[in-house]
Formats: C-alpha cells, sequence, structure tokens
C-alpha cells in the first residue's frame, strides 16, 4: 500500500459521511497475496451492545448487558452474542461495537446498564461469553471503554485517579478476559486515566502498556471524537484508528495530520504498517474477505426511510425466543408472599387462573414511544426496555407489558387500567376491589452524547428515585389492594425500604432492562411458565451512601476523581461497613427451593475445585444458581468475599446433583505491586457457597 491507502485504512471518513457510525478508506484497488485477490471492502463499524442502532428496520431489540448478567447463565449470555453477531452479519456490519464493559462504580452511573453491573468477575464472564458468541458468527468484536469510564458528567476530560491494584482486579479484569476470548478490537475512552486522556495512554494501550502485554493482538479505536491530543501523540501511544475521523464537537479529527507526522520523521512508517496489520489481521482471521455480506443500511437515516437502507430482515424466530427467554430468565423475584387455598395460589405468585379480576397500574405498562431522539431513546415515555444513547438499539419494536397481560388473560380475566400517566388518584381507584393489582414503576439512565438531558437527567441519573412518582404510585395502590404485585423496569438500584415491606405487597420482580420482548417474557414468571432465576447483579439500597462511592456533577473545569474507595465497590463495600442493604447482591427467589449439602474442596497453588451436592427440595422444576464467594488470607487486603464463580444448574422437583465450580490460578490471585504479577497469597482462604452473598450455605477453607 501507499502511505495514502494506509492512512485511509486508519482513519475515519467522517461523522456524517458514513452508512454506519464510523468507517474508514480503504485503497480502491484489489492486490494479489499469495495468489489470492483480495479487495477491502469500507469496513462498518456499527453501534451498540445490545443490538442494532440505526440499522434501518427489520432487528430485534435484545436487553442490555446488564439483563444478561442478571441471568449468571453462560450459555445465554453467549447464545445472545451469537444472534447479536447474526445480525450485524446480515446488515453487512463489520465491528459491532461492544460489549460495554464499564464497571457500574456508583448505582446512578447513566451507562451502568449497557455493563454488566459492579463486579468485575460477572462482567468478565460476560464479556468472554459475548465476544466469543458474537466473533463465531465472523463479526469482530470491539469492547469499551478503556477506561475506566465510569459516570457521564464531564466524560470528555474528567480525569480518574486510580492505584494500579485497584485498575488490574477491577476495572481492567473484563478487558483481561476481552483479551483471552481473542477480542478484535477495543476503544479507549473519552477521558483522562492518571493524568493523560485514554486515547493516548501508553500505560493503557502501548507497547508495554496493560492491553499488548495481555497479548493484545487486534487494534485500538478511539472512541468518536476521543483524540485530544496531535496524531504523532495519539499513534506514538498506541492508537491504532482514529474514528470517526472529522472534528466532531467535542475533539477528533487529528489524524488529518498524520501524513505530516510521518514526514516529519514524528511517527515511523514502521509504527503506521503494525497500524494497518494490526486492523487487517481480524478482518482475515474471521473470514470477512470471503463472502461477507454488503452493507445494506443508513446510519445517516435514523427512521430508515431512504433508499440506501435496504431494510433487509435480520429478525428471526429464533432470535425473538431469545430474547424473550432472557427476559424471564432476567427478572429477579424479590419477594413472594404466597397464599394458596387448595393448592390454588390466591394471592402473590405464581398467578393462578382462579384471579378473575386484574388492575394493571402505572405508565411503564404501556407502549413506549418507539421514535425518540433519533436513534438514541432519549425519552422514558412508557415502558422502560433499555437505557438512552448509543448503547439503545434501534427500538423498533416491542411487545409492552399491557398487550402481553391483556392477550394472555383474555379467556379467563378481565383487565382493568390506568397507564397514560403514573396517576395517584386514577390508579388506586382501578386497583381496588380488584383480585390482583400489577404496578409498574421504572428508572432510566443513559449517555450523555451531546450534553443532551432526558427530564432533568444528564446522562447519570440525579437520584436513585424511581421516575414520575413510581414510588407514591406503589404505595398507594397497596393501599387499596391486598394483592399487588410490583414490577419495577430500572437501569439500576431504586429505593423500596418505604413499601416493599408492605402487607399488601405480595410479591416484587424486578424486571431491569429486558428489552423487546418484556410483555411476554413477564407473562412467562408471573403465570409460572418460566420459574424465576434471575439474580441481582447489583445491591440495592436506598442510601447511595451504603455504596461508598458517588457522582461527581456539578464542578468546572473538569474534575480529578481519586478511586479512594479502592477494592470495596457494591456488596464488597457493604459487607465491610456492615451495612446491610434492601436486597443484596446475588439474591433472588424461586418458586421451588433448594438444598446444598457436603461440600468437598481440592486446592493447590495453581486451582482450586469445589464440589456440592445441590437438591431441588420444591414441588416444581427450576434452575439455582450457586454462587462462589472467595475469602483471601487477611493478609491479603482484599474485601472479606468476593464472587470467583457461579453456575446455572436446572433440576425437577426432587432432582439432585453433584456441582463443581473451579476457580483458577489467576481468579485465586492478587495483584502484586511490588512485582507486578498475579500472585497467589499464601495463608488461608475461606470458601463460601451460597445462593446470594448473604445466603451462605456451605463454607470450607483451603491453606495455601
Ligand atoms: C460512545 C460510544 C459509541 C460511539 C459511536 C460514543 O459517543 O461513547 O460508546 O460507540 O459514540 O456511536
Amino acid at each position: 500500500m501507499t502511505l495514502d491507502e494506509k492512512i485511509g485504512m486508519v482513519r475515519g471518513v467522517g461523522q456524517f459521511s458514513s452508512r454506519c457510525v464510523g468507517n474508514i478508506s480503504p485503497p480502491s484497488r484489489s492486490f494479489v497475496v499469495s495468489g489470492t485477490n483480495i479487495t477491502i471492502p469500507p469496513l462498518c463499524f456499527n453501534d451498540g451492545p445490545a443490538g442494532i442502532r440505526l440499522g434501518g428496520s427489520n432487528v430485534t431489540g435484545f436487553p442490555p448487558a446488564i439483563n444478561v448478567a442478571a441471568t449468571f447463565n453462560r450459555s445465554m449470555m453467549y447464545a445472545r452474542g451469537v444472534a447479536i453477531g447474526e445480525e450485524f452479519r446480515g446488515k453487512g456490519i463489520h465491528v459491532y461495537l461492544g460489549p460495554a464493559v464499564d464497571i457500574m462504580r456508583n448505582p446512578k452511573a447513566g451507562r451502568g446498564w449497557e455493563g454488566f453491573g459492579p463486579d468485575p468477575y460477572l462482567g468478565g464472564e460476560g464479556a468472554y461469553q459475548t465476544i466469543t458468541g458474537v466473533q463465531s458468527v465472523g463479526v469482530s468484536a470491539c469492547t469499551k471503554h478503556l477506561g475506566p469510564y465510569n459516570q457521564e458528567h464531564w466524560r470528555y476530560g474528567l480525569d480518574v485517579n486510580v492505584d494500579d491494584r485497584t485498575f488490574r482486579e477491577l476495572y481492567w479484569w473484563p478487558f483481561m478476559k476481552s483479551v483471552e476470548a481473542n477480542v478484535s478490537a477495543l476503544m479507549c475512552a473519552y477521558n483522562q486515566v492518571n493524568g493523560t486522556s485514554s486515547c493516548h495512554n501508553a500505560a493503557l494501550i502501548g507497547e508495554e502498556g496493560y492491553l499488548r502485554s495481555e497479548g493484545f493482538q487486534g487494534f485500538v479505536v478511539s472512541d468518536w471524537g476521543a483524540t485530544h491530543d496531535s496524531a504523532a501523540d495519539n499513534a506514538n501511544a498506541g492508537l491504532d484508528m482514529e474514528q470517526p475521523g472529522d472534528y466532531i464537537l467535542i475533539g477528533g479529527g487529528v489524524y488529518a495530520g498524520l501524513e505530516a507526522a510521518i514526514d516529519l520523521g514524528e511517527v515511523t512508517e514502521a509504527r503506521l504498517n503494525e497500524m494497518v496489520t494490526r486492523i487487517l489481521t481480524p478482518w482475515l482471521r474471521l473470514g470477512q474477505d470471503q463472502g461477507f455480506p454488503e452493507t445494506n443500511f443508513n446510519a445517516q437515516d435514523p427512521d430508515g426511510t431512504d433508499a440506501l437502507n435496504l431494510n433487509v430482515n435480520v429478525r428471526t424466530d429464533a432470535h425473538t425466543a431469545l430474547v424473550r427467554q432472557i427476559g424471564s430468565a432476567s427478572a429477579v423475584l424479590l419477594k413472594n408472599n404466597r397464599t394458596t387455598t387448595t393448592g390454588t395460589t390466591i394471592r402473590g405468585l405464581p398467578l393462578s387462573k382462579s384471579i378473575k379480576t386484574i388492575a394493571v397500574v402505572g405508565q411503564d405498562a404501556q407502549q413506549l414511544n418507539l421514535d425518540c431522539g433519533g436513534g438514541l431513546n432519549e425519552c422514558n415515555d412508557g415502558t422502560m426496555i433499555i437505557g438512552w444513547g448509543s448503547g439503545s438499539n434501534n427500538v423498533e419494536f416491542t411487545v409492552p407489558p399491557i398487550d402481553a397481560i391483556t392477550d394472555f388473560v383474555q379467556d379467563f380475566a378481565t383487565v382493568s387500567s390506568d397507564i397514560t400517566s403514573n396517576d395517584l388518584t386514577g390508579g388506586p381507584a382501578v386497583a381496588e376491589g380488584k383480585d390482583l393489582a400489577i404496578v409498574f414503576a421504572n428508572a432510566m439512565s443513559g449517555e450523555l452524547g451531546f450534553y443532551n438531558i432526558v427530564d432533568g437527567n444528564e446522562g447519570d441519573r440525579n437520584d436513585l428515585n424511581l421516575w414520575w412518582k413510581g414510588g407514591s404510585l406503589i404505595e398507594d395502590v397497596a393501599a387499596v389492594c391486598n394483592n399487588t404485585v410490583v414490577v419495577i423496569h430500572s437501569v439500576g438500584p431504586v429505593p423500596m425500604s418505604s413499601w416493599n415491606n408492605h402487607p399488601n405487597i405480595t410479591a416484587i420482580i424486578y424486571a431491569g432492562a429486558p428489552g423487546e420482548q418484556t410483555g411476554p417474557a413477564l407473562i412467562d414468571v408471573l403465570w409460572g411458565a418460566v420459574n424465576p432465576s434471575g439474580r441481582l447483579p447489583f445491591s440495592i439500597d436506598d442510601d447511595e451512601a451504603s455504596y461508598g462511592t458517588s457522582i461527581v456533577y456539578g464542578i468546572d473545569p473538569f474534575p480529578v476523581i481519586d478511586y479512594t474507595e479502592g477494592l470495596f465497590l457494591d456488596y464488597r463495600y457493604m459487607d465491610s461497613q456492615d451495612i446491610t442493604p434492601v436486597y443484596e447482591f446475588g439474591y433472588g427467589l424461586s418458586y421451588t427451593t433448594f438444598s446444598y449439602s457436603s461440600l468437598s474442596v481440592e486446592a493447590s497453588a495453581s486451582s482450586a475445585s469445589f464440589s456440592f451436592v445441590l437438591t431441588n427440595t420444591g414441588s416444581v422444576e427450576g434452575a439455582e444458581i450457586p454462587q462462589l464467594y472467595l475469602g483471601f488470607p487477611s493478609s491479603a487486603g482484599e474485601p472479606d468475599k468476593v464472587l470467583r464463580g457461579f453456575d446455572n444448574i436446572f433440576l425437577a422437583s426432587g432432582e439432585k446433583q453433584t456441582v463443581t465450580v473451579t476457580v483458577s490460578q489467576k481468579e485465586m490471585s492478587i495483584w502484586d505491586v511490588v512485582s507486578q504479577a498475579w500472585v497467589v497469597p499464601s495463608g488461608t482462604f475461606n470458601v463460601y457457597i451460597g445462593a446470594s452473598i448473604k445466603d451462605i450455605r456451605l463454607t470450607g477453607t483451603f491453606t495455601i
């Protein structure tokens, strides 16, 4: 390739000049390499982590990562990756801009739902499975955003001050797992880390940095407009590609100067060759040079109607079924006070067909506004299935709860509803005297983008509260109906203690952000076709102070944010401070019960394995999520319990199974800053196996 051709490979074509959210200008000629004719197409980069955004019509609205995290089910994480990959491939997208693996450092973080929550191990498993799934169908994944990038306010320039060990063990962990999964690309973030902007931070992305030392062989692409320094600075620091290639209000466009930098000798041609090689290698490795569909949509046309949008149908029945399955598998049953008469449920869950009069209350039950924010879903208007920003998807099609409920019960019950707004008079009025009231409430957040504000929230939530007086609506409905079932759709924790113990509230489902099949997925859980097995991927508490971190809102200029909490986020912090949350990490009920017995431990310095017997002791089949928490030797300075394993075990009533959970050497290690290596600390480890961080059923120890 000529110099110009190489520069065309590493530079975006501009925010508004591509059919995809990002693209490059490949050489216009073909090459013969080892007898094979190679023509490089424009490489299409597109959002988002939960399915195609701006992709014309006929795409599936998958649930975001926070919900697949709540399934604690690796095969579902993988299946979601495969299905998303198939849709990206079908639209001719070479690079899937996901998964997002940013740790939910604070529960109000605007983009927390795009990732897998506050726990690095769960995030690492989610990243690994998603990438393996997406890449199995020949689409490149691009893990983002390195990072750490954990709040929206001031994201274009805030400076994260994080120590080496905290970075390695928490924020880096899912990126490390991404490299293990052979991820093709990685996106650097807008913000600075330890005083240097992420995309020119050699400690992160350079030759000797974290990423390349881990063995990463793909390319690093800038977040859109995240190049804040000169072409030479970025290229020499390790940035392989700049997107979108021009200046988009917040920055960028620096690789326009790359040719001059090379002429001046500031960047070597060898470095440019390396950049091009890193970009082309995944394209060849995944076979995208053979039979990859041409790009057939136009991201510049959010409503999908212009001539460049061929509206190729990438939806399939299997994808729809999978979204419904993840929706029900991620629903977390937080409370269930069931009353039965001769075997039939009359209050609580699962619902029976003897329930004849049903009230549906709350605007979160109704169809959402399918056309808001020009491809960014920037409103909370109707049921909440995904947050806003680039992590949203097309939000083109959804089955809202009201439709699914009305349809499902038509032969045996009547539905009355008050759902056009959260009406504190109309809602209770419709609920009074009914056999059952299902009350819906939600909370939403998203990406800052170009300083967009949704009902006063600039990306990050302003507070933890339910939106649109949702908490008051729940209380007022519960006051008049003694069989009130609460359904929460939220991007993260919301306060519950003012109503969760109300005797008239017989059940609470935390359904998160379930994607387009939200209604059918809920029906499956409510009427018991699916026994709930979702578990909280974060702790729920009323008080933000219980989380030990905060969002920095209103200071100017760009703040320096010190991650002084170190390793102590979410349940790790609460445990260390003896804070009992309203519902803890890993918690979730089932319609059946499980017992744990006979723990055996086999451990050496290179791995450990833990076996125990799990029995379904209840009367219906269902899945249990046994969790393994490790207590490191006290000299190690770790939180008391850290998640290091989980499984998803489906058992018939009365069935038992021996479950084995293994932990690798790295998972038994801490990052030793002195030796700059993962080291297994010597001493006695405690092993905790149970149904949540607080519901430990078996304990053991081993000594290294
Ligand atoms: C977001 C990225 C996204 C990109 C392209 C940025 O503002 O931070 O996550 O992939 O835009 O839309």
